[in-house]
């Protein structure tokens, strides 16, 4: 594949300001590691080649990026600046590239269009600007008087006299490839930090009297991103609010979109509806007029029309019909997949079973590994014995079955249709069509005992 452009992505720091064990890269980010947004943008960019610089737990990013993607990292083995990250990647970039932009890896918003822009520039260097109200921290752009860039300056190196300058250098960069070769080669230590500063190749670009560019992109939580843990959490907040008001505006009513935590890749259909402290994660679709109550998390999980969910109810991996009643306080585990009309009701989990339409296991059930036909009764406390300590076997409840409550049911077992388990039957043979199976001890009564017993201890 030949590639016009190319983005090089810094993404070999630690991230120290975040204090954290993990890379700031891999930590969750509204619902996916930082990197994914960005590497979601990149992926999507075309005839452009995308190359990661990587160094700090390098082996879980690159597994991570790896997955969907043709991207290229390279490793920086000293980290010795931004223009150190930029000069291991550059002997990388495939020889048909022209202009090549670069980017942090730790500003998960950047938009694919700021991106394509750059990229189209026609500046030999084009630096991205944002204006902040605070500009502390950040590397300032220096201009002249006809609105020229002169320079960029990094904090600890600003005169008193550029202070008040409120445009901030972004990091977000496009250069000419020829430029950028020749500019990285005359980039020398920075004295203070001892750093390759990639900032200097605006006044290399001022000397060698290249057009520079200055493209404004005042909306710092897309270019700027957040440096600390607390700034990086109250802009994850803003974008699960975002996402929720987005699905609002679709038609969607969510309770309290401030509460509400939606992932990019999930579907809500019309007049569905949301209450407050839900999840909603992974690849998992809600279709029109489902409800879920407070408290709950569906991951990867399919609901059908008109279902109600909740509250505090947990599905991950299912697939629940239309019109199905499932909680409150339910764990519906992988490989649950109900048909229409089933309630799965309080405190009940499921795993790897199969409902039919309009059955009910309505209390406080375990059913693990079965298949349960339609119309079937699962009465309160029943509990299929799937496991023997070595292996898994399966349950088959027959359409029409009741099964009474506090049963259990020792799988591999046959429960027939339109048969009945008497409450309390521990069933360990195959239960035959129409029969009732039964399995208790008798029930004997012992006349006067209790009043014998009184009387011998009112007696001490
Ligand atoms: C940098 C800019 C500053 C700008 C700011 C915007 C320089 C010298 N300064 O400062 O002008 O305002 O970004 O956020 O470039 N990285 C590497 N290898 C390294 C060093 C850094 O890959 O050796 C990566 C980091 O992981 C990070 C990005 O480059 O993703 C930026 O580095 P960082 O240390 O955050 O730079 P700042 O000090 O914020
Ligand atoms: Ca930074």
């Amino acid at each position: 594949m030949s590639f016009k452009n190319a983005v090089i992505v810094m993404a070999a720091g630690a991230g120290t300001r975040f204090k954290s064990k993990t890379s700031k890269l891999l930590h969750d980010f509204a619902g996916q590691p930082t990197i994914s947004y960005l590497a979601k943008t990149l992926s999507n960019l075309k005839d452009t080649q995308v190359i990661f610089v990587v160094s700090y737990q390098k082996e879980k990013i690159i597994e991570l990026l790896s997955k969907n993607n043709s991207f290229l990292f390279v490793e920086q083995k000293e980290l010795d600046g931004t223009a150190g990250a930029v000069r291991v990647a550059l002997p990388y970039v495939d020889k048909n590239v022209s202009k090549i932009a670069v980017v942090p890896g730790d500003t998960p918003l950047i938009p694919s269009s700021l991106i394509s822009n750059i990229l189209n520039d026609r500046a030999d260097l084009c630096v991205v600007g944002c204006s902040l109200d605070d500009p502390s921290g950040y590397g300032r752009i220096k201009s002249t008087n006809d609105k020229k860039v002169k320079a960029i300056i990094e904090e600890t190196d600003l005169e008193a006299k550029d202070k008040k300058i409120k445009v901030v250098n972004t990091s977000i960069y496009s250069f000419k490839k020829e430029f950028l070769e020749k500019a990285l080669s005359k980039i020398t230590i920075n004295k203070k930090k001892k750093e390759f500063y990639l900032t200097d190749v605006v006044c290399i670009a001022v000397n060698m009297k290249k057009k520079i560019n200055c493209v404004r992109f005042d909306e710092p939580d897309l270019v700027l991103g957040a440096n600390d843990r607390l700034g990086f959490l109250s802009l994850a907040k803003e974008v699960w609010n975002k996402r929720a008001m987005d699905h609002v505006n679709n038609g969607v009513t969510i309770i309290d979109t401030k509460s509400t935590y939606i992932d990019d890749d999930c579907l809500i259909g019309t007049d569905t509806c949301i209450y407050p402290n839900s999840f909603i994660t992974g690849d998992s679709k809600l279709e029109e007029d489902v409800t879920i109550l407070e408290g709950c998390r569906i991951n990867n999980t399919i609901i059908k029309k008109g279902s109600v969910v909740g509250p505090y109810v947990y599905i991950d991996g299912a697939e629940i019909g239309t019109n199905n009643k499932i909680g409150p306080f339910t764990y519906v585990r992988p490989g649950t997949k109900t048909a229409d009309k089933v309630k799965i009701g309080g405190f009940v989990e499921t795993k790897k079973t199969v409902v039919g339409s309009g059955s009910k296991i309505p209390h406080l059930s375990y059913v693990g590994d079965a298949f349960i036909g339609e119309n079937v009764n699962i009465g309160c406390g029943v509990i299929t014995c799937n496991y023997d300590g070595f292996k898994k076997s399966i349950t088959n409840v027959g359409d029409n079955a009741f099964v009474g409550s506090d049963c259990q049911l020792v799988a591999p077992v046959n429960i027939s249709k339109n048969s009945y388990v008497a409450a309390g039957t521990t069933v360990t043979k195959d239960v035959p069509e129409d029969a009732l199976a039964l399995s208790r001890t008798p029930q004997k009564h012992i006349e006067g005992y209790v009043k014998k017993v009184r009387e011998k201890n009112s007696k001490k």
